[in-house]
């Protein structure tokens, strides 16, 4: 039997429920949710884990760093607020999360944002 259990993400005050191991990036996008801070929701490498301007913060039970994760985190203006932030396109999620952004076009900010998909 396969596994039915279906992750809830909590996100900008909604709840969405994926498939296991579903692509955090491609499964907001395909909610209408963004990962992407204003002008990045068109200018991003599109799911490659290069541009650093899908970088949220996680609480819950998602995929490892990758290499590339873990390569441009180190770079910046993530280099320094690597703590907790993760690329959305390179996160598989595993169980239950929430998903906070934050302010910049990176959302390398301190400050969560609170308009990510009003924009
Ligand atoms: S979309 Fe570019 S790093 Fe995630």
């Amino acid at each position: 039997m396969g596994d039915l259990e279906m992750p809830k993400i909590v996100f900008e005050d909604k709840i969405y429920t994926c498939e296991m191991g579903a692509n955090l990036r491609q499964f907001l996008l395909s909610q209408g949710a963004s990962p992407y801070n204003g002008p990045a929701k068109a200018i991003n490498c599109l799911g490659l884990g290069t541009c650093g301007t899908c970088s949220v913060g996680i609480r819950g039970e998602v995929s490892q760093l990758s290499g590339m994760e873990k390569f441009r985190l180190s770079l910046p203006p993530h280099k320094g607020s690597e703590g907790g932030r993760r690329l959305a396109c390179q996160v598989q999620v595993l169980g239950d999360v929430e998903v906070i952004k934050y302010e910049g076009f990176w959302g390398q900010g301190e400050t969560q944002n609170p308009q990510t998909t009003a924009q």
